[in-house]
């Protein structure tokens, strides 16, 4: 089991879309998932649909048993191997700025009960955090937790000192609390490959970060938005933009599970994984 947090300290920058299309990429490739929504707002909850369950991931934070967890996990609409770990509002009032130890590990220990005993017997290989946007209880109890950590910006001017916060952020959790936590790579998100400004941000993301910038950058498509209305994987969705969105998703979901060596619990990643025509959406792209 490999679990990956997708964060950004920055509201709407593409965090849910990106833990979607991370599942999406999962489920093509036949990898069970659990999305674990710990985000107040339910955007990934929402889109993923689950049939109502009497408790929610604030319920297993605040008393993170079994019994509590296998309440609060139900099945998505997209298919019986993608799971939802269900958000709800009650979570924001857990979203302290300072919380003690023991409640930073709450996340992390339900987590464990997962990986040690499944529900109904089968496992997850993959459990996706989708994250708020701020460095509260939530974001930091997510890091804890995580093998893997995921940041999302989009090519603005607050890119690079967002992104620096959050990396930082990574770092002391490491150093404090999670010697195995990695950071995956910087996913930008949202490019438009012809925009000038959105190439100088890159280059400039790419001089602060070198090799942690993902060499695949998300475009601006309007299937994203359309695709999620409709409650449906980005994978599913039949046009060409879908298609080239969802081709960066399997990269993005490859480089994960690569880096799964270094996790706490390890899985068997598919090195060989095609790429698809990155050309066309690479982060340096030119026009
Ligand atoms: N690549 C994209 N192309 C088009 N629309 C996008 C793209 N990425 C995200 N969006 C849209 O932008 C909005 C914000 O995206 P999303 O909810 O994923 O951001 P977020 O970082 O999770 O936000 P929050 O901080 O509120 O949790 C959504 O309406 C989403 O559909
Ligand atoms: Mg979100």
């Amino acid at each position: 089991m490999h679990t990956v947090a997708v964060l950004s300290l920055k509201g709407g920058v593409g965090k849910t879309t990106v833990a979607l299309g991370i599942a999406s990429a999962a489920m093509r490739r036949g990898i069970r998932t659990l999305v674990a929504d710990l985000d107040p707002q339910g955007n990934a909850t929402a889109s993923l649909d689950p049939p109502y369950t009497d408790a929610t991931l604030a319920d297993v934070l605040e008393n993170p048993h079994r019994s509590v967890l296998e309440r609060a996990i139900a099945a998505s609409v997209w298919s019986d191997d993608v799971e939802v770990l269900v958000g709800a509002e009650d979570l924001e009032a857990l979203n302290e700025p300072g919380p003690d130890e023991r409640r930073l590990a709450s996340l992390s220990r339900a987590l464990d009960e997962l990986h040690d005993s499944p529900p109904r017997g089968k496992g997850y290989d993959l459990v996706i955090l989708d994250c708020p946007p701020s460095l509260g209880r939530l974001t930091k109890s997510a890091l804890v937790a995580a093998d893997s950590a995921l940041l999302v910006t989009e090519p603005t001017m607050y890119a690079v000192s967002g992104a620096q916060r959050a990396l930082e952020a990574i770092e002391k959790i490491r150093d404090e609390h999670n010697q195995g936590l990695r950071a995956v790579g910087v996913l930008v998100n949202r490019l438009r490959p012809r925009s000038h400004e959105h190439q100088f941000r890159i280059a400039e993301l790419r001089e602060s970060f070198g090799a942690l910038v993902m060499p695949t950058a998300i475009p601006d498509r309007l299937a994203i938005q359309q695709a999620q209305g409709a409650c449906s994987p980005i994978h599913e969705w039949h046009s060409p933009g879908a298609q080239e969105i969802a081709l960066t998703f399997n990269m993005v979901l490859a480089k994960i599970l690569r880096s799964t060596r270094a996790g706490r619990h390890r899985i068997d990643a598919d090195e060989t994984e095609t790429t698809g025509p990155i050309e066309a959406i690479r982060t340096d792209a030119r026009g």
